[in-house]
């Protein structure tokens, strides 16, 4: 980490952390990790963390959660939280899902997923985030309305990523909007590759009440 990473890493840490452990399943009540009751957006895998904080400062009326695995970012995001004052942001260390097993269902106004790792090898496939299991239990913990949403630059990644979306019975397709999202650091690299952009939003279905 920079000086400037790991200064407010130590400032901010202690109120605004939160270290995911593989397999504690310990319940994790959103409104008691912000104390207040707005409604609540998890950002998957932030990268450096700046499309949620430009997101955070653009929204205040939301609360923003991030996880991330890599330090640098993580970083990088509490300084932005830092720098531009932002009092609607948490941030988790770990694996996602692992968090994600510990939210109550419904709780979550929106789960934005940019850029994920497309893991090209087929081999690799089952690595992907966005994969049945995973999805409906994001569903799960989407309140019903609440919207998922997902963008890639791997056009083969976004066709399996819809195929999915598709086929969960409690999700219906939204639209193809970026709907404010900020440009990131993967999206321009794809983008100047010459790779197409895709934006996924999709909705829980209203009167579902089926659990992952
Ligand atoms: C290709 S990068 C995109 C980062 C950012 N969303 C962007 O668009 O710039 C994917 C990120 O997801 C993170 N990631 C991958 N799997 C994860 C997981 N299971 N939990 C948390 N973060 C994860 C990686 O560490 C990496 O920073």
């Amino acid at each position: 980490m920079s000086a400037r990473h790991s200064d407010a890493h130590a400032a901010l840490w202690p109120s605004l952390g939160l270290t995911v452990l593989d397999g504690d399943r310990t319940p994790l009540d959103l409104d008691e990790l912000f104390g207040d009751r707005a409604p609540k957006v998890l950002e998957i895998g932030f990268g450096m963390g700046d499309t949620l904080a430009a997101t955070a400062a653009a929204e205040p009326g939301r609360d923003f959660l991030g996880i991330e695995v890599h330090t640098p970012g993580i970083g990088n995001l509490l300084a932005e939280v830092q720098d531009q004052k932002l009092s609607n942001v948490r941030v988790a260390r770990g694996d996602a899902m692992q968090l994600v097993h510990r939210l109550a269902p419904g709780s979550l106004d929106a789960v934005h997923i940019f850029f994920p790792d497309p893991w090209p090898k087929a081999r690799h496939h089952k690595r992907r985030l966005v994969q049945p299991a995973n999805v409906a239990l994001l569903r799960d913990r989407l309140r019903p309305g609440g919207v998922l949403h997902c963008a890639t630059d791997w056009p083969d990644y976004a066709e399996a990523m819809a195929a999915t979306l598709d086929a969960d019975p409690g999700l219906e397709l939204l639209d193809h909007d970026r709907a404010g999202r900020p440009e990131t650091k993967f999206e321009r690299r794809g983008a100047g590759a010459g790779r197409p952009i895709t934006d996924l939003r999709y909705r829980r279905r209203t009167g579902n009440r089926s659990s992952a």
